[in-house]
């Protein structure tokens, strides 16, 4: 079945780029939504005053994603944090929302806001929430040389980061070459390789859970520590406090293990089990350069996480 849901993300030309490379997504289409006037154009919007937000409508075979991924790949993209801009964007127009039309969406979309709301505060705690859910009001498609944007004009204005399109890549290739895998062990091994190949960090692995300690799994990279403490380094803590950690500069964490004196700074994500409550397994990327990871590397590998 085809399902419509609207998401605002700041400018429409990356947001309606990134939706379209999405598996499962059967359209896309720019417009203005949820403001006060009908059939606006792009420079009534630009004042400001009519109070529509740049918007694109995806539509979607529900039998192939569903809402709940869709949403999540699309809080991968935005910063929820940020009030009216996203980017170098700055305007009522850029604020973020989902736009739901059935009652049946609302439900599932304000459960994975509850989510996004916790994975916020997780990760930036001073940080306030600003991504509206509301009821779609009324959307009217932009003008023609809004669609197709970034195909139209290759290189052109693009506010998202280049590395979500790479993320998405990663993400859809790894959903598909584990589906139906297994073994964990397995599922590990090839996305310490994919994540590797793609990504280009200095080290890719993971520490498993066994009998109250994180033991070394499957990693591309130089040799490790075979063996992590629980609360210890930042592998430990991860696994302690359920949650993702990004690590700027190493030297700035205190009781970071050092494995390689290249690692320059980390970022460790929590697998969890099928239940989503018990830490299994933890996800660890180093890199040799200051201030790698940032919320787009922290939500992109979150879903990755869950494909292990
Ligand atoms: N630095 C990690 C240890 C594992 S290595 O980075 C591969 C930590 O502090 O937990």
């Amino acid at each position: 079945m085809i399902n419509e849901i609207y998401f605002a993300g700041g400018c429409f030309w990356g947001v309606e780029h990134f939706f379209k490379g999405v598996q499962g997504v059967t359209s896309v289409r720019c417009g203005y939504a949820n403001g006060s006037l009908d059939n606006p154009s792009y420079e009534q919007v630009y004042t400001d005053k009519t109070g529509h937000a740049e918007t694109v409508r995806v539509l979607y075979d529900s039998e192939r994603i569903n809402l709940q991924e869709l949403t999540r790949l699309f809080f991968a993209t935005i910063d929820p944090s940020l009030l009216n801009r996203q980017g170098h964007d700055v305007g009522t127009r850029y604020r973020t929302g989902v736009f739901y039309t059935t009652e049946e969406d609302r439900q599932v979309l304000e459960q994975e806001f509850s989510r996004q709301r916790e994975l916020l505060a997780q990760d930036a705690p001073e940080a306030v929430f600003r991504t509206e859910l509301l009821p779609l009001d009324k959307f009217f498609p932009a003008e023609e040389y809004h669609h197709d944007y970034l195909d139209k004009n290759p290189g052109g204005y693009c506010h998202l980061d280049f590395k979500v399109f790479v993320y998405l890549k990663l993400y859809q290739d790894l959903k598909a070459l584990v589906e139906g895998e297994s073994d964990q062990i397995a599922r590990m091994a090839e996305c310490a390789a994919l994540i590797t190949e793609r990504m280009k960090f200095f080290w890719t692995g993971f520490y498993r859970v066994i009998d109250g300690e994180l033991v070394l799994g499957p990693f591309q990279g130089p040799s490790a520590c075979l063996r992590i403490g629980f609360g210890k380094g930042v592998c430990g803590t991860s696994w302690k406090q359920k949650k993702t950690i990004v690590v700027p500069d190493v030297e700035d964490f205190p009781g970071h293990i050092a494995c390689s004196s290249l690692s320059r700074s980390e970022i460790v994500v929590p697998v969890f089990g099928a239940d989503g409550s018990v830490c299994s397994a933890v996800l660890d990327i180093d890199s040799t350069e200051i201030g790698t990871f940032d919320r787009t590397d922290a939500t992109f590998l979150r879903l990755i996480a869950d494909l292990i």
